[in-house]
């Protein structure tokens, strides 16, 4: 009597933890698909009225397969008059890729189009937004890259570096 009602508890605790689980599990691999990018691979970069970044170092190390990174304004100026970008490109190119985005427009989102040299860049936002992307690393570890806002004239103070570590 007493095995009997302990393989049965053992047999109810099996079902709860099935009907339990299942569900769980399929809302787990639903957002192991949109969250898969470990914590050492997301940064986050923020942007002010003053023309800055918070930040004039990034990195991730070469365990990073896919980058997210998120931009965001924490000021109340408009896209238009303080927009910014995150855009990323070896640092022997990023001037020039400035300039070509310059004369590209807002539209292009300041950025020339189709080029190889940019390597990543999100949205150009304005105070108050955020914006987020993924980027692959592959190629970038060991290089010499900057990242860089590309809103005209922003570019000569909004930069710094950005690593791909070797470890
Ligand atoms: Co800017």
């Amino acid at each position: 009597m007493k095995t009997r009602s302990k393989a049965l508890t053992l047999r109810l605790a099996l079902a709860t933890t099935a009907l339990a689980t299942l569900p769980f599990v399929g809302a787990s691999s639903a957002m192991a698909e949109e969250e898969s990018i470990p914590e050492e691979c997301a940064l986050t970069i923020s942007s002010n009225d003053q023309m800055q970044f918070d930040q004039s170092e990034l990195a991730v190390p070469a365990s990073c397969s896919t980058v997210s990174l998120t931009l965001e304004h924490s000021g109340s100026m408009d896209k238009t008059t303080m927009g910014h970008n995150w855009v990323l490109a070896a640092t022997e190119d990023y001037e020039d890729v400035a300039k070509e985005g310059m004369q590209a427009g807002p539209d292009a989102g300041y950025l020339p189009a189709d080029d190889d040299r940019v390597l990543a860049a999100t949205d150009v936002i304005g105070g108050g937004e955020s914006t987020t992307i993924e980027f692959s690393t592959e190629g970038l570890a060991g290089k010499d890259l900057t990242f860089f806002c590309s809103f005209p004239g922003h570019y000569s103070l909004m930069k710094g570096t950005f690593q791909v570590t070797e470890s």
